[in-house]
């Protein structure tokens, strides 16, 4: 029988800068009322100099290594979700996989913007169910804070940082990753773009004077948009995994919007107290927005073993999807790992790695150089 794609270990890094609603009315035309009664936001983290999408992913992965009990080197496959890559290429996940020191892993970048959890858990699930690979990582991350315009009030009010990361692990029992939805409609792509930087609008002056290399953003038609498909994507998940919505105990949905979080439950007809909602302290992160809420959720005590969980997000593309996952835990082992313990020898393996790379170029670059 193929294998179950459990999750074993999560973890969630934030900034520690907290930027509230009352310092943002010195930046823009905007209120502290205006922003909680339109989105439900009272605060969001926003990334120091120092913090990067990578160095926040790579946080949140070793929490989520150091739960599962797991080390960085028996990891198969490291998915990064993001909407704010470190660069276009290499892609954020090399940079978390040689900082973690996960010497066998493969890594990768996943744009679904804020679905792209969903996306990643799916693929890593299918990857572990199909026998390809025993242990991944699925990480969500973000420092949206570099990408917004800061004089724009219809998005700066919205977004924040930080990064979330699940274990996957294959297990024989019947549980972890049950069923996955992930749909898309690129007809809408204009409605949240960041148009300027990438192949088809290079970044030159007169892209950067006109703030093309900025998060642009339709809110309204987003808004009807994402009201539309949580419910239905939600329902199709429970279906496919055999469900009713009865028998999912906690919906963790995307942290975009209190009253988009509201419309869903509204739509699936379940109490709003069944929705996991921690977007007031953290505005919308993203990709990092499930992962994190569903850390918090496990610290409060709302995830029990044996429960069903959905997760449902939407995001730019556009994109949709959701999830099922029935909850285990990490497994049990008799070793202990200690994952942070390999952050110093993860950083030892690199500097290595470039000097045997230069010390290779320079004794076989001259003798081929002919
Ligand atoms: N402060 C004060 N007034 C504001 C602000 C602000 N920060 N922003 C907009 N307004 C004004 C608008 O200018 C508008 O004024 P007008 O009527 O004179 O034109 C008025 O408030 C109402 O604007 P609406 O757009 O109708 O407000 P709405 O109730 O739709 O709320 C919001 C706007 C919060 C952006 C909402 O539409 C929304 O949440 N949309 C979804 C956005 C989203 O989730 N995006 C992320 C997707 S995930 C991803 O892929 C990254």
């Amino acid at each position: 029988m193929s294998p179950f794609a459990h999750i074993t270990g999560w973890g969630m890094a934030v900034p520690e800068r907290v930027l509230t609603n009352v310092e943002l009315e010195k930046m823009v035309d905007t209120n502290d009322e205006w922003i909680r009664s339109r989105t439900g936001i009272r605060e969001r983290r926003i990334a120091n100099d120092e913090e990067t999408t990578a160095s926040l992913a790579t946080e949140a992965a070793l929490r989520a290594l150091d739960v599962a009990n797991l080390s960085p080197a028996d990891v198969d496959l490291i998915i990064v979700a993001t909407s704010s890559p470190e660069h276009t290429f290499p892609a954020t996940a090399c940079l978390v996989q040689d900082r973690l020191g996960a010497v066998k892993a493969g890594a990768f970048d996943l744009l679904a913007a804020c679905t792209g959890f969903i996306f990643g858990l799916n693929m890593a699930s299918q990857s572990i169910r199909s026998g390809s690979v025993q242990n991944a990582l699925v990480i969500g991350s973000e420092t949206l804070s570099r990408l917004v315009n800061w004089k724009d009030r219809n998005t700066c009010i919205l977004f924040g940082d930080g990064a979330g990361a699940f274990v996957l692990q294959a297990g024989e029992e019947a549980a972890g990753l049950l069923s996955a939805v992930m749909r898309s409609d690129g007809s809408g792509g204009d409605l949240l773009s960041l148009p300027a930087g990438g192949s088809k609008i290079p970044t030159t002056l007169e892209t950067v004077r006109s703030g093309l290399h900025y998060i642009q953003m339709n809110g309204r038609e987003v808004f009807r948009f994402a009201t539309r498909v949580m419910a239905q994507a939600t329902q199709e998940a429970a279906e496919k995994a055999n469900m009713t919505i009865d028998d999912i105990q906690l919906v963790i949905p995307h942290q975009a919007n209190k009253r988009i979080i509201e419309a869903a439950a509204r739509g699936l007809n379940i109490p709003i107290e069944r929705c996991y909602i921690n977007l007031e302290r953290y505005g919308n992160t993203s990709t990092a927005s499930i992962p994190i809420a569903t850390c918090e959720a496990i610290k409060e005590g709302r995830v029990h073993p044996g429960d069903n969980i959905a997760f449902v997000g939407f995001g730019a593309g556009l994109t949709w999807g959701a999830a099922i996952a029935r909850w285990s835990g990490p497994f049990t082992s008799r070793r202990m790992i200690y994952p942070f313990r390999y952050r110093m020898y993860a950083r030892l393996r690199s500097i290595l790695l470039r000097w045997l790379r230069r010390i290779d170029a320079a004794v076989w670059g001259r003798n081929h150089s002919h």
